[in-house]
């Protein structure tokens, strides 16, 4: 039976990969994001490549459109064997400076996100009863703390918390799902120009700086750091292996263990 793929963020960066990836194994494969030109490029390339694929624009911090995007895919296809829940944005300025809106829109994106598929897939998986698998992204900052992406980290901290409780829960329950966290460093996608993406009723009055994404902490240079990222197809790779082997924690970077490792000594300590 063909296996059928979810991922919301889609249309760009580690979303786009992991289609791409899913794809190549033969997966239908069910594309969610809010930005429609890239999404529809996308689409175009999946089936030029024989893809069976469903649309379905989605905002993932409304739990309407999540569930929705639930339905449309067990109407469509009859079933969901993987569902990544990707879609993410950042904002990054010091903590205390963060505006309402700033909070609403991080967490919205990407803590209320995957909750909301969480709610909306869990129950259709377990009725489904086939081998299933969640991927939610988190980060290398949703393990770690310090300075810098306050609200992203908080977001993806509650991402990682999150999949270990769903994790646990669905295993006590002897249930045919299994958990996987994506913790990537840095990946070259658009994700330094998440703004683009910011729905009007949370932008900034335009009084406000700029967030200063360039150059968080005063001296880094984000950017950078990013076009020197791994290639989103790499994290897929990562992705895919770890479904094969149902590996939880899946690390894309294990250089930067060494800051976890830290972290958990200080918290001993
Ligand atoms: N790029 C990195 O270095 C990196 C590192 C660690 C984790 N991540 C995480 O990877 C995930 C994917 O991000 P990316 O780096 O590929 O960035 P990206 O900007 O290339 O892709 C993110 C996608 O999410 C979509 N999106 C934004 N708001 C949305 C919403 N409300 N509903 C649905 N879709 C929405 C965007 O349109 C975009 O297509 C995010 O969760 C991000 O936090 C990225």
């Amino acid at each position: 039976m063909q296996k059928v793929a979810v991922i919301t963020g889609a249309a760009s960066g580690i979303g786009r990969g992991l289609a791409e990836r899913f794809v190549a194994e033969g997966m239908k494969i069910v594309i969610a994001d809010v930005e429609e030109k890239p999404l529809a490029r996308l689409e175009a390339d999946l089936r030029a490549k024989g893809a069976t694929v469903l649309v379905v624009k989605t905002d993932v911090s409304n739990a309407d459109a999540v569930e929705n995007l639930a339905e449309q895919t067990l109407d469509t296809f009859g079933a969901v064997h993987i569902l990544c829940n990707n879609a993410g944005v950042v904002c990054s300025r010091p903590i205390w400076e963060h505006t309402l809106a700033d909070w609403e829109w991080v967490l919205g994106v990407n803590l209320w996100g995957v909750i909301h598929g969480v709610r909306s897939f869990v129950p259709r998986m377990l009725a489904q009863g086939d081998r299933c698998h969640i991927v939610n992204t988190a980060s290398i900052l949703g393990l770690v703390g310090g300075s810098g992406e306050g609200i992203y980290k908080v977001s993806k901290h509650g991402v990682v918390v999150l999949s270990e409780t769903l994790a646990d829960e669905l295993a006590q329950k002897e249930a045919n799902i299994q958990v996987h966290v994506l913790c990537p460093g840095w990946v070259r996608t658009g994700i330094l120009d998440s703004a683009r993406n910011r729905p009007d009723a949370l932008q900034n009055p335009k009084v406000e700086a700029p967030p200063r994404q360039e150059t968080i902490g005063g001296s880094r240079n984000v950017r950078a750091e990013m076009e020197a990222g791994m290639p989103p197809a790499e994290v897929a790779e990562h992705v895919y292996n770890a479904i094969q082997t149902g590996t939880f924690y899946i690390h894309t970077h294990p250089e930067h263990k060494a800051w976890i490792r830290e972290r958990m000594e200080r918290i001993l300590e």
